[in-house]
């Protein structure tokens, strides 16, 4: 059985949906703070399968402790986590605390439990600035310009350590891209609180109404059109990037990372073009400043995850417009009708 932390967010409630789909049992462990329950049950509707879920802090040892021994955990995906980066300057403690301790007591309650196995979102954001493109995964790391990224940085140093003390652990490092799209049933998807960050669910909530335009941020960049260049994953390719990580960690030990993205670069206003066509609608944008810590491109070399892990992507940017725009439609409020 494969404990999901955070499994009824965004990346979790799609990879639940490749386990269940693979023949994975499955258990959720998520206190819902940043999701809805009805993802899950929106899981189970996709898959015609049942998953198992816990409302639960990760750290709470208690209670963790107690999920452990109720079922037989081979290996923990641990997505549960706080992600918005600009937060994360505002309230930087409440990410140290949650980010950090909830890995830590999740790898204390494994080491009891004597489970071994680990997959870990990280991100492509624990890589420095000044790295040469595209990133390969011995990239420099560090210099993070936010809390956030400093939790992921600092989580995988944990991570290394234990492996170096625990010679049994066996610990994969998935550095994500920019995940975007959404599950073609349009049952699952992104559902942030509050106004987006990320270009993606901005974009979509301008096409539905919900916002008015787009503000691109910065086109005078050295890129080909000037916006910034990011390297876009559609998040069903992700998922399975984790069953991929699930079988490697069964037969591996130590810690090993792997960048997780498409090899392919792709601008705002590529983006924005590419998700008014498949959405027919003429998504309204307008330029304005650059935003402050922004790369002018990010985008990763893959070839690790394709020789090791086995792992490819299938779907190109239109089809991740085109799943965005179909969960966006159907539930133009996400999750909360
Ligand atoms: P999400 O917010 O949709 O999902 C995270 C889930 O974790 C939520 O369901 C939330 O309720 C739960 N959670 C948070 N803290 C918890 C805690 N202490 N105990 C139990 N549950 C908790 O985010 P997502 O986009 O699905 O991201 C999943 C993971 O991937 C995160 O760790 C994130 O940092 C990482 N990541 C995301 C992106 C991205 O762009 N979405 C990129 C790189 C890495
Ligand atoms: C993409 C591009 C913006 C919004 C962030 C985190 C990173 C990771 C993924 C978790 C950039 C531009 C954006 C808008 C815009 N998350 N943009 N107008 O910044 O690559 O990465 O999410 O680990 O840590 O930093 O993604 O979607 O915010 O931006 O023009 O309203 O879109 O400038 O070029 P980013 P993003």
């Amino acid at each position: 059985m494969i404990l999901v932390t955070g499994g009824a967010g965004f990346i979790g409630s799609h990879t639940c949906v490749e386990l269940l789909n693979s023949g994975y049992e499955v258990v959720v462990v998520d206190n819902l703070c940043n999701s809805h329950k009805t993802s899950l049950e929106r899981v189970e509707k996709i898959t015609g399968k049942k998953l198992s879920f816990e409302q639960a802090d990760v750290r709470d040892a208690v209670a963790l402790d107690g999920i452990f021994s109720k079922y037989h955990i081979d290996c923990v995906i641990h997505f549960a986590g706080l992600k918005a980066v600009g937060e994360s300057v505002q309230k930087p403690l409440e990410y140290f605390d949650n980010n950090l301790n909830s890995s830590l007591v999740l790898c204390d309650v494994m080491k009891k439990h004597n489970v071994h196995n680990l997959v870990f979102s990280s991100s492509a954001t624990v890589y420095s600035g000044d790295n040469k493109m595209p990133l390969k995964e011995d990239s420099k790391t560090g210099d993070c310009t936010n809390p956030y990224g400093w939790t992921k940085y600092m989580s995988e140093q944990i991570f290394k350590a234990l492996c170096v003390a625990d010679p049994q652990m066996s610990v994969v490092l998935l550095r994500y891209f920019n995940p975007i799209g959404a599950h073609e049933s349009g049952l699952i998807g992104e559902d942030p609180r509050g106004i987006p960050n990320n270009l993606l669910p901005y974009v979509s909530q301008t096409a539905v109404g919900i916002r008015e335009k787009v503000t691109v941020f910065g086109d005078d960049y050295p890129t080909p059109d000037g916006t910034g260049v990011r390297d876009y994953i559609h998040v069903v390719d992700l998922a399975r990037a984790h069953i991929c990580a699930v079988e490697y960690a069964e037969k591996h030990k130590g810690c090993d990372v792997f960048n997780i993205g498409t090899g392919r670069g792709t601008s705002v206003l590529e983006i924005i073009k590419a998700f008014s066509e498949a959405s027919s609608i003429n998504v309204p944008y307008q330029i304005g400043p650059r935003r402050p810590g922004d790369l002018p491109v990010c985008y990763a070399d893959c070839s690790k995850a394709k020789n090791v892990l086995g792992f490819e992507t299938k779907y190109d940017i239109k089809r991740m417009c085109a799943d965005s725009w179909r969960w966006q439609k159907n539930n133009p409020k996400g999750y909360a009708k």
